[in-house]
């Protein structure tokens, strides 16, 4: 069987469509060569002495693994001086990391989780990078990029997509018009096209959440999973299975792959926070390929890439998948 190779994918969809701007074809090479770097790192464990933790924390407050920072720099470096960029942004990274000026400047934004799941890097179970595209309004050109400049709706996003580096180191995009997946061919190094037209089913019998926090939840979110539970003879009238990796990256694949419900939502423990996951790097590239999927994102009740984001690290609560079954949910919390 004879695959494309993201490179003619990118650039037949540059030929069929015009609105695809050449900087972000080269744009999403380069993404794509670094999480190659990255699946290269990652699957060298011990070897390459990738694992463990360092001292230090993010600006969110988490103890950063060697494999966060690592990831952060490799992204960086790597799109640094293609010229297609004005900033970026990182989970990794208190604020935009701006072009250097020994560098051409473009009119794109690249937002990322340099290291999706990384309570998993060191048992060994698939993790991932998360990216978005953005463009620089248009009065930002001749002065200073700021962080208000990426303060856009997801609705705004240009090209979105996750690395997930599990059995297969596989690469997800999506341009606007539906979405496609790659695998790696790890002998010769090339991403290729193995996944056209992905599709969420609208139903499904599969959530995602972790149960551990449900004293946490709002009272709707609890309803529905205890409905859920309840099976054939509850409300619902269906048997539920559950699956929890913990790394959103590979949840949201095998919703992808099979439909299910991915939640993360507000809970309790952090008084003030909408949720535990990031809008800007996790929540909207994430909402952009479920939409384009034919799938939906919530943050339990308002579509997630309609929000207007305040802050670059904002938090907010994540509900998406499978159509009907984000529908319900919602129909759950929207009276509360
Ligand atoms: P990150 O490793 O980038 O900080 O993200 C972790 C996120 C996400 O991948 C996952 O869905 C969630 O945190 C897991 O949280 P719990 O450990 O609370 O289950
Ligand atoms: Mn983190
Ligand atoms: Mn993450
Ligand atoms: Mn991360």
């Amino acid at each position: 069987m004879k695959f494309k190779t993201l490179t003619q994918y990118l650039v037949e969809q540059q030929r069929q469509n015009h609105a695809l701007q050449a900087e972000v074809r080269l744009l999403i090479e380069v993404v794509g060569r670094a999480c190659k770097s990255i699946g290269h790192a990652v699957g060298k464990g011990s070897l390459g002495g990738v694992l463990g933790s360092l001292e230090s924390e993010n600006v969110q407050g988490e103890v950063q693994k060697k494999l966060d920072v690592m990831s952060n720099e490799i992204l960086l470096e790597a799109n640094e001086w293609g010229g297609q960029l004005a900033a970026m942004a990182s989970e990794e990274m208190e604020t935009i990391h701006k072009i250097p000026n020994r560098y051409p400047k473009g009119e794109y934004l690249l937002l990322f989780d340099p290291l999706d799941g990384s309570s998993n890097i060191d048992v060994n179970v698939s993790i991932g990078t998360i990216f978005s595209i953005l463009k620089a309004p248009a009065e930002s050109s001749g002065r200073e990029i700021t962080e208000q400049d990426f303060l856009q709706p997801g609705t705004q996003q240009v090209a979105a997509g996750y690395a997930v580096y599990g059995p297969q180191t596989m690469l997800v995009i999506t341009l606007g018009n539906g979405v496609v997946g790659f695998t790696l061919d790890r002998e010769t190094g090339t991403w290729m096209l193995t996944n056209e037209n992905i599709q969420i089913p609208a139903d499904t019998k599969e959530f995602a959440i972790n149960m551990s926090n449900m004293r946490h939840w709002a009272a709707p979110v609890r309803q529905y999973i205890e409905d859920c539970l309840a099976g054939t003879t509850g409300p619902l009238g269906k048997d539920y299975n559950m699956r929890w990796v913990a790394s959103m990256v590979a949840d949201v694949h095998r919703i992808l792959s099979r439909g299910g419900i991915f939640m993360y939502p507000w809970d309790s423990r952090e008084p003030g926070k909408p949720g535990k996951l990031r809008l800007m790097y996790e929540a909207n590239p994430m909402s952009f390929i479920v939409e384009q999927a034919g799938g939906m994102a919530t943050d339990s009740v308002n579509r997630i890439m309609d929000i207007q984001p305040t802050e670059l690290h904002q938090r907010v609560g994540v509900v998406l998948g499978s159509k009907n079954e984000v529908e319900r949910v919602r129909a759950y919390c929207a009276g509360s």
